[in-house]
């Protein structure tokens, strides 16, 4: 495996449709076993990185959360030969230290999903896998976000458990009440089936989130779409630059132990 070059993926969520810095050479029609990606993959270099970026929405922002195909997602970056993958997420923070604007590295996740194709070991025709899941997220990959968060100054929160919940639609207070009672830190619509199908995978996978409004419940007034608008404004550069820095990092390729 030493031989080979790292190559860094990003899915980005909503507020990261495209990586401005990213110098696009390729944009790639990917066709997976599981069907279409939610965009071409944009092949690309970022920091004297090459980088392939995929926008988990499409590139009109116009699939749900529920309706991303997070399999052909995940199978095109790795038959494309991605090593590892940065995931971003937008979430609502639940945790007092996670309000609007805090920029988090979770290391643990709740699923709270349901009905979504969320495993390749779903036919006759694939060896049924039992994937190892207790740490969800990837350390390595988590240390070099937290690094270059430090590195470009930005303050990071180094842990929390984030809540994969179905959506489209934001949580009631109660529902964000039992979140809280379940242990859960940050809320959002996306995190699961990803994660758990990076791993059937093998690819080490990690996600920076960034909180984009108080949960539901958590503060007053009601969450306002033209509020979550001005975080992301406000707070997107800084997630690039983490991105940008942590793929333009050194990554020993270390394929995820998926037993
Ligand atoms: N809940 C679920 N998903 C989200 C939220 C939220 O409050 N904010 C951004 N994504």
């Amino acid at each position: 495996m030493s031989d080979q070059r790292a190559l860094p993926a990003i899915i980005g969520g909503s507020g990261l449709q495209q990586m401005p810095n990213l110098k696009i050479t390729e944009r790639m029609v990917v066709d997976t076993p599981w069907g279409e990606p939610s965009s071409r993959v944009s092949v690309g270099n970022l920091s004297g990185q090459k980088v392939l970026f995929l926008a988990r929405h499409g590139d009109d922002h116009d699939i749900p959360p529920h309706k991303v195909n997070y399999r052909a997602n995940v199978s095109a970056l790795a038959q494309l030969g991605a090593s590892h993958i940065f995931a971003f997420n937008a979430v609502g923070g639940i945790h007092e230290d996670m309000g609007a604007g805090s920029i988090v590295v979770p290391n643990q996740i709740v699923d709270y999903t349901w009905g979504r194709e969320h495993t390749y070991s779903d036919s006759a025709n694939v060896a049924l896998q039992h994937v190892e899941f207790t740490e969800p997220y990837d350390a390595v990959l988590r240390k070099l976000l937290i690094d270059a968060a430090e590195e470009n100054h930005s303050d990071i929160v180094r842990h929390g458990v984030y809540a994969a919940t179905q959506g489209p639609r934001l949580e009631s207070a109660a529902e964000i009440n039992r979140l809280e009672r379940d242990g859960c830190d940050l809320v959002g619509m996306t995190g699961m089936p990803e994660a758990g199908l990076a791993r059937e995978k093998s690819l080490p996978y990690a996600c920076l989130a960034l909180v984009v409004n108080a949960a539901a419940g958590k503060s007053q007034p009601l969450i306002s779409f033209a509020e979550i608008e001005k975080v992301i404004s406000t707070h997107m550069p800084a997630v690039q630059t983490i991105l940008a820095t942590a793929c333009g990092k050194e990554f020993a390729i270390h394929p995820q132990l998926n037993r």
